[in-house]
């Protein structure tokens, strides 16, 4: 493929317009559009997720579904204000395989990482929070360029590639996943302790 000409945006919004049209892989093709992230632009904390799941993709903004709501209540519980918070995902396209009538997410590859992290790099710059919290291996290898297992990192702060230190924490989606009710409890209050860290620090 021909190498895009690189127009650099001067400001988010003018990031935001540019990523709408994006065509930098080849996830845009079956996605309803492409998810930017919200909340303030001078966020002193930054959200950071996996990729929009079947009802951001419909809605076009970042955890309005079922993982947004158990990181809804993890950020109240550690009194982190969505209103003073960028929240966004590595990856700006849903991701996916039909099956019958339900989308069945799947997780982003390396490369569709990669190509992604232009949108996150800029969303960095012109934000410039004093810490980012990466929900989940994908944000965490986009953010640090390190795609160690999560076991070891949960709650770790590591250096970013771009602005900022990196807090790695447990994606929502993990959570709800846990089969265990006392697996799952203490997830949910690793992520919680988590954003209770990433907001004192912000
Ligand atoms: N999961 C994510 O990682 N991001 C979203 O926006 C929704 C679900």
């Amino acid at each position: 493929a021909m190498p895009q000409a690189v127009n650099l945006p001067d400001s988010l919004d003018q990031a935001r317009e540019a990523a709408l049209q994006c065509r930098r892989c080849t996830l845009c093709e079956k996605a309803t559009q492409t998810v930017w992230g919200t909340g303030a632009q001078g966020a002193a904390l930054m959200i950071v997720g996996e990729q929009p799941g079947d009802r951001e993709d419909l809605e076009g903004k970042p955890f309005v579904g079922p993982a947004g709501q158990i990181l809804q209540q993890a950020m109240a519980a550690a009194g982190v204000d969505p209103a003073a918070t960028w929240l966004t995902n590595a990856v700006k396209h849903f991701k996916f395989t039909a099956r019958g009538k339900r989308r069945m997410h799947q997780s982003p590859d390396r490369a569709e990482i990669d190509h992604c992290r232009w949108w996150l790099g800029l969303e960095l710059g012109f934000v410039q929070p004093k810490l980012t919290v990466a929900l989940g291996a994908t944000a965490a290898y986009a953010l640090t360029g390190n795609a160690a297992p999560m076991a070891d990192r949960q709650g770790r702060i590591e250096q970013g590639l771009h602005n900022g230190p990196v807090l790695v924490t447990w994606h929502p989606s993990y959570i709800l996943r846990l089969t265990d009710a006392a697996a799952q409890a203490t997830a949910r209050a690793d992520l919680t302790a988590a954003l209770y860290e990433a907001a004192r620090r912000a």
